[in-house]
């Protein structure tokens, strides 16, 4: 038997194993159950991490572009670090933590965080069908790295794509809200 066969039969088989069983999800501090399976209600093996969010979880603020990887409209946080949800599997998710645009601003009081409110400040978007992407992209630098320059930040933002052209202000959004950090510190 090859390789490539017997993997296939072991991922087979760990799907196999998944069905009919729940899948936890720990999605901006909260814990959702999810039934896994082949019904209509149920998460499929195929199904991806935006598509959950979207349309089990009523988190519409990851978008849907290319939906294979390119544009970075549907970029999340996962333990850290800026993912496509697009090319996440939500079986693959189970025991990670993951933060949606959804979970930037404060759950109590609904007041947008530093780097939202830069962006609004700064008319950092257009349509805004990016915006929630390239926000997640830049909140993950930040959470590394708070006082990034412009080239770390552009290269950052090097996976997400703008229709609308605002790359620009995107990153002068960004950067306003670096230096006002640094001036706080
Ligand atoms: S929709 Fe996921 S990267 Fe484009
Ligand atoms: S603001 Fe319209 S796609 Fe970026």
């Amino acid at each position: 038997m090859t390789g490539y066969l017997r993997n296939y039969q072991k991922e087979a088989a760990n799907v196999k194993e998944q069905l009919n069983s729940v899948l936890t999800l720990s999605v901006n501090g909260k814990s959702f159950d999810l039934s896994v399976g082949a019904g209509v209600h149920d998460v499929s093996p195929s199904e991806t991490l935006v598509q959950t969010l979207r349309n089990r979880l009523g988190l519409t603020g990851a978008k849907i572009g290319c939906g294979q990887g390119a544009c970075g409209c549907c970029t999340v946080i996962m333990d850290g670090r800026a993912i496509a949800s697009c090319m996440t599997l939500t079986l693959d998710c189970e025991g990670t933590e993951i933060t949606t645009i959804e979970g930037l601003a404060d759950a109590a009081t609904g007041q947008l965080n530093e780097l939202q409110q830069a962006f609004v400040d700064n008319c950092g978007y257009q349509c805004g069908y990016c915006t929630s992407g390239i926000i997640m992209t830049a909140q993950a630098l930040l959470d590394e790295d708070p006082c990034p320059d412009e080239v770390v930040v552009r290269d950052a933002l090097s996976g997400n794509y703008c229709r609308c052209g605002t790359h620009y202000t995107a990153v002068d959004a960004i950067m306003a809200c670096v230096e006002k950090k640094q001036k706080e510190v």
